[in-house]
């Protein structure tokens, strides 16, 4: 990926802020989901878009291995200078666009408030990617944006519907859905209406 060192610094900054927040709700709905299955291996989660570890770190908390997924090479740095990374954790690290990343089978593909960064006419081949790299009843958990969020029409995101994100799971199950509209400030300061879909699904047995 090309980035100026600007644009980098700033994902920095922003892991330094983020990094040690809670993990989010959709990562531990999915986690308390699986932790109900029975399972006789370690699961395997890919992070989308990890930044700088708060759901990675939750997943290698519960025996899970982990690839951490990012386009900035700052969210690797933040991530593996963690000191709350568990003793014997299995964690990759890919510095990577996901639209050219590639990774196994997995058990869940976690993305949280990442897939709307991809570029519009690169979506369905990632989202393709996706769905094909999940293990039989492998679950998806994240976010995306509605056409109501301030950041709409920006130029390389994706913004869907409603309609449109209920399409993308027509092969799930989908165990949790929030539509959330509010006002609130992003962790750089800046004000903004978020319109964001959470969702958590879980692939339907073919
Ligand atoms: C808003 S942050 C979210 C980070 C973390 N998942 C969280 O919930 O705090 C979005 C992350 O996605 C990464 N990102 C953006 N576009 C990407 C892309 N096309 N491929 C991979 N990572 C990307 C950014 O570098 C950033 O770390």
């Amino acid at each position: 990926m090309s980035v100026t060192s600007g644009v980098s610094r700033d994902w920095a900054v922003y892991y330094q802020k983020t990094g040690e927040r809670p993990p989010r709700p959709t990562a531990l709905f999915a986690l308390d989901r699986f932790d109900a299955e029975p399972c006789d291996a370690p699961r395997l989660a890919v992070d989308l878009g990890a930044g700088g570890g708060r759901d990675t770190i939750e997943f290698l908390r519960r025996a899970w291995r982990v690839i951490a997924i990012d386009a900035e090479a700052s969210a690797a740095d933040a991530l593996l200078a963690r000191t709350d990374i568990p003793v014997g954790a299995v964690l990759e690290t890919q510095t990577a666009r996901f639209e050219a990343a590639s990774w196994p089978q997995c058990d869940l593909v976690n993305s949280s408030f990442a897939l709307p960064l991809c570029a519009p006419d690169q979506f369905s081949c990632v989202w393709e990617k996706i769905i094909e790299s999940l293990n039989p009843s492998g679950r998806f958990a994240g976010q995306f944006y509605g056409e109501r969020d301030s950041w709409m029409g920006r130029s390389g995101m994706t913004f869907h519907t409603r309609s449109d994100v209920e399409r993308l799971f027509s092969d799930f199950d989908i165990e949790f859905f929030e539509e959330e509209e509010d006002d609130s400030e992003t962790p750089r300061g800046e004000t903004k209406h978020w319109h964001v879909f959470h969702v958590v699904a879980r692939l339907q047995a073919s």
